[in-house]
């Protein structure tokens, strides 16, 4: 066998030989390398360029339709055995066309559940085993490297893409990450993990200088970066759109070797975002690999570059090799046949389950699980219409989406369809209304996230009508999510007819002794606290994927108990977070800033400053007690859990923690326990309490127990010291708390720990 290996890698070896050229897969990479001439190199680090653009890209003749739809493809050099490899979206399912000309086949994926589901579900299995179902995807459609996850951290609640986004914690991101490039690289396709970093704004997200100090970079907005590079290897990065401290961050050294490279021990490739940074030879130089799409300008830019001595090429090679390496590790170089048939059968199931277990269950006075209903009536333009994820490169071009009402009605229930027909045409007339106002000139104009019609009241007679004839009523309210824009302060409110409809069906159906239940379809967090005790319960849905229909009807019914927690706070007010100081909000105007510089008017978006540093999420909320509506990390369950037997130990290495939970109640469920960390009075100001590290146990039957351990590296308690521009641990007693949500803490425990500190490279530094 071995032998015979043996002897047909001589002869293909031969066959290279013969045509005179190294032939990538067959020799080494350094020979490759060595055999390109210069104009091949600057071509091969630029991208094909990218259908349906300006035209302006690297090579005449471009864009590669060899996985129509599919975002970017590399550049080809057959004589070198070099094929192009295709780069194509994601994060909450691959965006490819579903059909193509000429072609009866349809080409449909799954659309999974948003990323902010997934990191809701604390569950690093789970959402491995998700990543895992994706990644088939891409291998049988054809397509080599996945661009996601995408893990910038929430640092405010209207920020556009928070939706593809997982937390305002930065472990809980990392985790996150980390367990999902797992799952897709176990297919021997790469993973692209965006947006690197501090991409946490649409609004001119491609001029925007993020001001932030080195401290909040390395502890709160690298962070998750880290432990995804260091947990999954991933085989890719894509650099983000913005500047950092005045330098984009393709274009910059500091982030894309130093930190990058030299400290986290990095090996793949960084590829821009599409069309990101100003100058490619500055991009090469920071070692920003791949340049994608692809422009005629990069070209020359390099090329320039090279001819003034301003770039050399040995710095080039540094890129081209690893764009080699990257080419090399492809399902492409090893003649993968793709079969076009992923198993989309199997992932509707992985996708239904998966979004089980990361539903909120925010509010419940005993009506949920459902219990003796038959007939409900369905409230809400959304119950009908339901939002399987976010607009943008986050699209996924499924082949449906499961309605509540279609869930409802494949569990059994008898659902009230008089108000359907009314329902359907007033969604039909609202969307083509909003269509009919968008400039057709205007570039995002198919983008534009299209506003939840307004809510239609049943008159008196019909409502009437409803109560009696229905055992319970539902009521879904929506909120569309996309890319190339940031979320109005209207859209985190209830909308005027929103509230109008909430009041009139709970005072109709409460009157009569019926429940009513909300179900949010929404993509981030919104206003709760002025509503939220009306309805008898509140299920946080999110945006659940193509099966979210059927997903919140078994979590209505039982068939699980919902386990998902909130990976980020719901604040009382939007101005109460630490970051609406210095987040481009106008709250007097229901607008959508967008990615478009000029659209934000006057106001001042070329740079925002990070001046609340790493007070973001529940670290600002809990260190000064503000209230809040739901605290990070909570969320309620059929069953209920007690924590027992805290124990913690710390060999100077790794901090083990265990902990044990007992099912108390009455039906089986999931707890998501947190390990929080207290740390002892320090010359740095620390936050109340930090996560460090979290587990889920599993499905616990009433009265059973699981101790779960949790671990971390004992360098995790460190906290980053500017001055010194070092990790560091202090020496002390640390209190570690199990919580069941940052302001639920089960029980403690405390250890010591010794001095310790790691030196960084002082960079990224505030201009
Ligand atoms: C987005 C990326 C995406 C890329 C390719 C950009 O607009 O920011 O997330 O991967 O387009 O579609």
């Amino acid at each position: 066998m071995k032998k015979s290996i043996l002897i047909s890698a001589a002869i293909l070896a031969l066959a290279g030989c013969q045509s005179g050229d190294p032939q990538l897969g067959k020799s080494s990479v350094d020979k490759v390398l060595k055999a390109m001439t210069l104009e091949e190199k600057v071509h091969f680090v630029i991208g094909m360029g990218m259908a349906g653009s300006d035209g302006n890209s690297a090579v005449v003749g471009a864009t590669e339709d060899i996985v129509p739809g599919a975002a970017g493809t590399t550049y080809p050099i057959p004589r070198l055995g070099i094929p192009s490899i295709v780069l194509a979206d994601g994060p909450a399912g691959l965006r490819i066309n579903p059909t193509r000309e000429n072609d009866p086949n349809t080409y449909y994926c799954t659309h999974f559940p948003i990323g902010t589901l997934l990191s809701s579900t604390w569950n690093q299995e789970l959402v491995e085993s998700v990543g895992e179902a994706m990644g088939q995807e891409v291998h049988e459609y054809g397509a080599d490297v996945y661009l996601a996850p995408a893990l910038n951290i929430h640092r405010h609640p209207l920020n556009g893409r928070n939706f593809e986004y997982y937390s305002e914690d930065p472990v809980v991101a990392g985790k996150t990450a980390a367990a999902y490039v797992r799952g897709v690289q176990k297919n021997d396709v790469g993973t692209s993990v965006k947006h690197f970093a501090y991409n946490n704004q649409e609004t001119n997200r491609t001029g925007n200088n993020a001001i932030i100090s080195p401290r909040a970079q390395r502890e709160i907005y690298l962070k998750g970066f880290e432990i995804t590079v260091k947990e999954a290897d991933p085989w890719t990065i894509m650099s983000s759109y913005n500047k950092i401290n005045g330098t984009y961050t393709s274009q910059s050294k500091d982030l894309l070797t130093t930190v990058l490279r030299d400290e986290w021990g990095f090996k793949g490739l960084v590829m821009t975002d599409w069309y990101g940074g100003d100058n490619g030879a500055e991009q090469i130089a920071a070692g920003n690999d791949m340049l994608q799409p692809g422009t005629a300008l990069q070209y020359q830019q390099i090329m320039d570059a090279l001819k003034d001595g301003s770039l050399t090429e040995a710095q080039l090679d540094v890129c081209v090799k690893r764009c080699l390496e990257l080419v090399k590790r492809s399902p492409k170089v090893k003649g993968y046949a793709y079969s076009n048939k992923p198993d989309l059968k199997a992932h509707a199931t992985v996708t239904r389950q998966s979004a089980l277990e990361g539903m909120v269950l925010l509010e419940n006075n005993g009506v949920l699980p459902l219990k003796d209903v038959k007939n409900v009536a369905v409230f809400g333009c959304t119950s009908f219409d339901f939002i399987a994820g976010g607009t943008g490169s986050g699209n996924v071009n499924r082949a449906y989406t499961v309605s509540l009402l279609d869930g409802l009605k494949n569990a059994g229930f008898k659902v009230d369809e008089s108000n359907k027909e009314t329902y359907l045409k007033h969604i039909e007339k609202e969307k083509a209304a909003f269509q009919a106002s968008l400039d057709p000139n205007d570039a995002l104009a198919p983008f534009y996230p299209v506003p939840r019609p307004s809510e239609l009241v049943p008159s008196p007679k019909e409502m009437a009508a409803l109560v009696k004839n229905n055992d319970i009523a539902i009521i879904t309210f929506g909120r569309n999510s996309g890319e190339f824009f940031d979320r109005s302060a209207a859209d985190f409110e209830l909308s005027k007819s929103e509230r109008t409809l909430l009041t009139a069906v709970t005072a109709a159906f409460h009157t009569a002794g019926k429940k009513v239940v909300v179900v949010l379809n929404v993509g981030g967090v919104i206003e709760t606290h002025s509503w939220s005790w009306m309805p008898d319960a509140v299920l946080l849905a999110w945006q659940a994927g193509q099966e979210g229909g059927n997903s919140v009807t078994d979590i209505l019914t039982g068939v699980e108990s919902p386990s998902g927690k909130l990976p980020m706070t719901f604040p009382m007010n939007l101005m109460d977070a630490a970051s609406s100081l210095n987040f481009p909000i106008d709250a007097t105007k229901d607008v959508y800033f967008t990615n478009r510089r000029e659209d934000v008017g006057q106001k001042d978006v070329d740079q925002t400053d990070y001046a609340e540093g790493i007070y973001v999420g529940y670290r600002w909320f809990d260190k000064y007690n503000i209230s809040v509506s739901y605290p990070f990390g909570y969320g309620l369950s059929y069953t209920s859990f007690e924590y027992s037997e805290p124990t913690v130990k710390n060999d100077g290495k790794t901090v083990t923690a265990t902990v044990t939970v007992k099912n108390v109640g009455e039906v089986a469920g999931k707890e998501a326990v947190q390990l929080y960390v207290s740390a002892p009075e320090s010359k740095l100001d620390k936050p109340a309490k930090e996560l460090k590290a979290y587990g889920k146990t599993k499905k616990l039957a009433p009265g059973e127990s699981q101790t779960l351990t949790l671990t971390f590296p004992t360098s995790e308690l460190a906290s980053f010291d500017e001055e010194a521009s070092a990790w560091k641990v202090d020496a002390g007693t640390y209190q570690f708390l199990f919580g069941a949500s940052s302001r639920d803490i089960r029980c403690t425990a405390e250890a010591d720990a010794a001095a310790s500190e790691v030196p960084a490279h002082r960079v990224l530094l505030k201009q």
